[in-house]
């Protein structure tokens, strides 16, 4: 395909794990995976309908400008989905990509070598996450679910690589400034919100994130603080009465 070379398997333990050792521009698509990976150590269930991939972007090594690639990829993935046929989809922070609350896909950037990321993307199409992780029921969400008649992996591959190269060019040459209205539009409305931060909680309110992609969160005084993605371990959304 224009712009990458694609590789395909049938099942791996990780496609993260095999781009790690790939060239810029190539991308890695499993069927299945055996031990597909989430965020922070948890793991991702990748039975077979589901698209898993990966796709190694050139990046500059030691970048600030870089450091919100996981964003702009989440962007990436929603124009995508949108190209596909979805309703308007929304974030949730730093990167899940949600159909109202239920989880439809999901983003492991990783960093394997200097100069080079990994973008990994778990989409949920026509598998069945639910039956494999009863843990799962009523979590997630399937494009065939929302979307009459869903392109096939093949061509939905096509359409995330398309716009994940698109947005790196955009991330590359005008930086990722010029790429954040349109992510921190894709948040919704400002929620309440509790960050979970490894030693300790802290509550707020979320409604944007920085040109250098950090969560801001406002306190009740209307103080701002800053949070890098490796900080938080797990963001809840509060309900409001
Ligand atoms: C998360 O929400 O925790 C991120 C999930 C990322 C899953 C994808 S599936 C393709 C790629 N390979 C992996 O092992 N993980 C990512």
């Amino acid at each position: 395909m224009e712009g990458w070379t694609v590789h395909n398997y049938q099942v791996v333990n990780s496609t993260n794990l095999i781009a790690a050792n790939l060239p810029a521009w190539t991308a890695v698509c499993a069927k299945t995976q055996t031990a597909g990976r989430g965020r922070f150590q948890r793991g991702w269930v990748s039975d077979e309908g589901g698209l898993w991939l990966s796709a190694v972007i050139l990046t500059v090594p030691d970048s600030l400008r870089w450091r919100a690639l996981p964003l702009a990829a989440g962007l990436a993935l929603c124009d995508a989905l949108h190209a596909a046929g979805s309703p308007p989809l929304r974030l949730r922070w730093p990167n899940d990509v949600l159909v109202a609350d239920r989880k439809l896909a999901g983003l492991l950037v990783e960093q394997f070598r200097p100069g080079l990321a990994v973008v990994g993307i778990g989409v949920n199409v026509r598998n069945e996450p639910e039956k494999q992780d009863a843990s799962l029921t009523s979590q997630t969400a399937r494009l065939s679910d929302i979307v009459p008649n869903p392109p096939s992996l093949h061509d939905l591959t096509l359409l995330i690589l398309l716009s994940l190269r698109s947005v790196a060019n955009q991330m590359q040459f005008d930086g990722f400034a010029s790429l954040l209205p349109r992510v921190n539009q894709l948040w919704g409305r400002p929620q309440n919100v509790e960050l979970d931060l490894g030693s300790h909680i802290r509550v707020g309110q979320f409604s944007r994130v920085d040109d250098q992609g950090r969560l801001i969160l406002s306190d009740e005084s209307g103080n701002h603080s800053a949070y890098d993605a490796h900080q938080v371990v797990h963001l809840t959304e509060k309900r409001t009465a």
